[in-house]
């Protein structure tokens, strides 16, 4: 099972979603909570409001059900695809009667109740009921508002979910004896009268601290999140997978060595090819590979990950042989097997981008994993920060309104450094390719928000700068309708 959430904030916060959470599993999608900002998030994701199958509601504030309506109405009208929406008993009448039936009570349209809009299950207090797939879930009442129903969530064998409450050690402690692998926890940074405080959560005994991951702590956390960890929005995050995915990992003297290796070789790269841009793409392939139905050799993706930039041609006068050779050299320094190198040595030489009208096929599942995962990189918001920087190091000027992408299609056009070129061309030359280029499932989902992100920035960008009519602005249109 996968759990993305949808956003970390409260009502309030700026510059993070309400705090919903999506549910992935057996190729279906629920919601926990359908607030306000939640269809944004999902857009924002790639997905549109017909990829969900179930709602399930935690209370109705509306940053929790105030989406609820636009659910109805879009799968009435639009994509004609009824969800399912389950409610706690208690709550049944209020979500009509208090919530809904003001914006959608409609007797000429023949809507007159909840059922007209959606499939409605009511479970009673401890009444299991199909949360995604083949997860079974009950809820459990909990204290937020005093006299105000609210309830958390408890998907058997998987997660326990607060949504919004009080702190409540002895519930925390029955739902980790119910055997859940992680309880996704409220927390209110600061003064808390009807939200979890940060500071008491810290008193728990260790033993549950260890299972928290906070939520609804909004855009800023304590500088040293201490022994509790923070839910981050967006990330998706694999409950199945095994508690630390890179430990054992690690533990593998070659890879500890490369890591070491390479931390000191990319020390100093000015460029945005340094060694935290290798340890996210490490990081990030390490996560693609766990994810991955084809088994990939995790040994071959970590040191293909982490070799990948070892020379790159780009900063070689376009010598395609140096990254290879320089990774056999110190592979073989120390002692990998042979048939192992040639498997990195074609991972560096097919991976990198030189033009859209250069396309290599990765040769196996582990090329394809590290690949996307250094795509994944240069694209979203870190990627624009290394794209100005690589743009600099290259003399490229940062924009220029007169002077339009290079082809994109030619690798002469692509690679040439003496065709002048600016940082945002690299957008149409490059980066708005790239989702489209990904290899797995994994990481298309994950690129498609990167990409929008970078639309919308060049949009705010056009803007300020008064492009807003041009070669550039008409690119970007045909990107946004495409
Ligand atoms: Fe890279």
């Amino acid at each position: 099972m996968f759990v993305t959430m949808l956003g970390v904030g409260n009502g309030f916060s700026d510059g993070v979603y309400n705090n919903n959470a999506l549910l992935e599993c057996d190729g279906q999608r629920t919601l926990i909570d359908c607030g306000v900002t939640a269809w944004e998030s999902l857009s924002q994701l790639g997905l549109r409001m017909e990829s969900i199958e179930r709602i399930f509601i935690t209370h109705l504030h509306f940053d929790h059900a105030g989406g609820l309506e636009a659910a109805a109405l879009y799968s009435k009208y639009f994509s004609h695809k009824k969800l399912q929406l389950i409610v706690p008993a208690p709550l049944r009448k209020a979500v009509w009667e208090n919530l809904l039936k003001g914006g959608l009570w409609n007797p000429e349209g023949g809507c007159t109740a909840l059922e007209d809009y959606f499939d409605v299950a009511a479970p009673a207090e401890g009444e299991r009921f199909a949360l995604c797939g083949g997860a079974q879930a009950v809820w459990f009442p909990t204290r937020h508002i005093p006299g105000k129903f609210s309830c958390g969530l408890l998907a058997e064998g998987q997660f326990a979910y607060t949504s919004d409450m009080q702190c409540d050690l002895p519930l925390a402690e029955r739902l980790l004896d119910a055997g859940v692998k992680v309880l996704f926890h409220d927390c209110q940074i600061g003064p808390a009268s009807v939200h979890a405080s940060y500071d008491t959560l810290l008193t728990y005994p260790q033993a549950v601290r260890e299972k928290l991951l906070l939520m609804h702590h909004g855009l800023l956390v304590p500088p040293s999140s201490g022994p509790l960890r923070f839910a981050c929005q967006h990330e998706r995050m694999d409950l199945d997978a095994p508690a630390d995915e890179y430990d054992d990992i690690e533990e593998n003297d070659l890879i500890r060595r490369t890591i070491a290796y390479m931390k000191k070789r990319q020390k100093e790269e000015p460029t945005g090819h340094d060694w935290l841009h290798t340890e996210r793409v490490y990081r990030m392939a390490m996560r693609l590979a766990r994810e991955s139905s084809r088994q990939p050799d995790l040994v071959t993706v970590a040191l293909g990950a982490l070799l990948h930039d070892i020379d790159d041609w780009k900063f070689n006068d376009g010598n395609e042989a140096a990254g290879p050779q320089a990774a056999a050299s110190w592979l073989r320094s120390c002692g990998a097997p042979e048939a192992l190198i040639q498997q990195i040595q074609a991972i560096i030489r097919d991976l990198s981008f030189k033009g859209m009208g250069e396309i290599k096929k990765m040769q196996t599942a582990e090329g394809e994993i590290v690949q996307d995962a250094d795509r994944l990189d240069a694209i979203g918001a870190i990627g624009i920060a290394r794209a100005f920087a690589t743009g600099a190091a290259f003399g490229n000027g940062l924009l220029d309104p007169d002077l339009p992408p290079r082809d994109a299609l030619r690798r002469e056009g692509y690679a040439n450094r003496k065709v002048p070129s600016t940082t945002v061309n690299h957008f149409y030359e490059k980066l708005l390719h790239l989702e489209a280029l990904m290899n797995t499932p994994e990481a298309k989902a994950e690129a498609a928000a990167r990409h929008r992100f970078m639309l919308a920035y060049l949009q705010r960008l056009y803007q300020e700068c008064g492009m807003t009519e041009g070669v550039h602005q008409r690119l970007l249109e045909e990107y946004c309708r495409s």
